[in-house]
């Protein structure tokens, strides 16, 4: 099946955890007959729900939901205060005395895709790990066209080899987590434009590239290179639908050369941002913090905090390395300005 069968424009807004991509926002990508997408990662299933029916009120189009393949983790007592502790020149500079548990690692995934198969969105994007090929017999079986993430073409191929309908190509250039779930993430630092290739050469389902991709010209440059579609999350965070914190929108709209960088600083996986302070006072126990989701629960409070106090350097600011090129207006203007662009191109 073709992409193209399944959404007329090849562009993807991609879906954003914790950046706040809103129904509003989806509904309108995919009216303006591109695939909008729901980071449902960080939403219990009550509000996947919740938000399925908003954007279903608002766009008759195709749209995606999107999850993280994650198994709960159960981390000992002394993991998870060696790691409060390697976190306390964070909470301490907030003033705090002490960092809180949190009262859940993660949500449940095996609860949230239930979820899906009941909401039966045209199509649902994974990242983080594979399905099983029962789970993607499920879907299919419910109608839904299944889209995997990858980093490498080993990762590539075993979403095809699972029955996977498509795969997302994401360059090291992505803004946000890297998905890689076969061997390490510091390994799979190949840019959008190598990564597309070898995934094209590599698979026989359709091939979406992502990692930044800003303008038409680099749509174009992708479509030319044998994907599908695009898929774009850097370009919709400034988008007036875009729910993110105004200080974040403002960090990304001012970023000029300010560095991004990968850091698993925030999370416990490796994931692209602006540099900031939080980075810094992080950087010598790097290595050491516990992976996703248990470092990215211990963080949630301080985050929260400094989104409370608009205090950017303690924020994660995700974000790609085309963050210089974000261009602020109405997600449907967007689509609209990305198309005429390909056709000018
Ligand atoms: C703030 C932010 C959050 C993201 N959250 C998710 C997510 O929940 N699920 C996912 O599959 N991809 C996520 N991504 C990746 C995007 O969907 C997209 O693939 C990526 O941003 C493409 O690179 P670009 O930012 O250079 O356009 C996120 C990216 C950003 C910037």
């Amino acid at each position: 099946m073709t992409l193209a069968s399944v959404f007329p424009h090849p562009i993807i807004q991609g879906p954003t955890a914790g950046g706040n991509n809103t129904p509003a926002q989806v509904a309108a990508v995919s009216n303006a007959g591109a695939l909008g997408s729901l980071a449902c990662s960080l939403l219990s299933p009550t509000a996947i729900r919740e938000q399925t029916a908003q954007i279903r009120a608002l766009t008759d189009h195709p749209f995606c939901l999107n999850f993280f393949v994650l198994q709960t983790p159960d981390p000992s007592p002394e993991e998870v205060e060696q790691a409060k502790a390697w976190l306390q020149p964070v909470w301490s500079s907030l003033g705090w005395a002490e960092l809180p548990t949190p009262a859940k690692w993660c949500e449940d995934f095996s609860a949230q895709f239930e979820t899906l198969l009941a909401l039966r969105p045209a199509v649902a994007s994974f990242t983080f790990g594979i399905l099983s090929a029962e789970q993607i017999r499920r879907l299919h079986d419910a109608g839904v066209f299944v889209i995997g993430t990858i980093t490498h073409v080993e990762e590539a191929l075993a979403w095809e080899r699972r029955g996977a309908d498509a795969v997302i190509a994401s360059g090291v250039e992505s803004g946000g987590h890297r998905g890689t779930f076969i061997g390490a993430q510091e390994e799979a630092t190949l840019t959008t434009f190598e990564l597309l290739p070898l995934v094209v050469a590599a698979v026989t389902i359709p091939v979406i590239s992502a990692g930044g991709i800003m303008d038409g010209a680099d749509i174009k440059r992708a479509l030319d290179g044998g994907a599908q579609a695009v898929q774009m999350g850097t370009a919709f965070l400034v988008s007036d639908e875009s729910g993110i914190h105004p200080a974040y929108k403002q960090r990304l709209l001012a970023a000029g050369n300010h560095p991004t960088r990968l850091t698993r600083t925030f999370s416990g996986r490796y994931a692209r941002g602006l540099e900031n302070r939080f980075m810094q006072l992080m950087a010598a126990n790097e290595l050491l913090l516990p992976p996703y989701p248990v470092q990215n629960a211990l963080t949630s409070p301080i985050r929260a905090e400094a989104a409370r106090r608009g205090e950017t350097e303690l924020m994660s600011l995700w974000c790609g390395t085309g963050v210089a090129r974000v261009r602020p207006m109405p997600a449907a203007k967007l689509v609209e300005t990305l198309l005429a662009e390909i056709s000018a191109t």
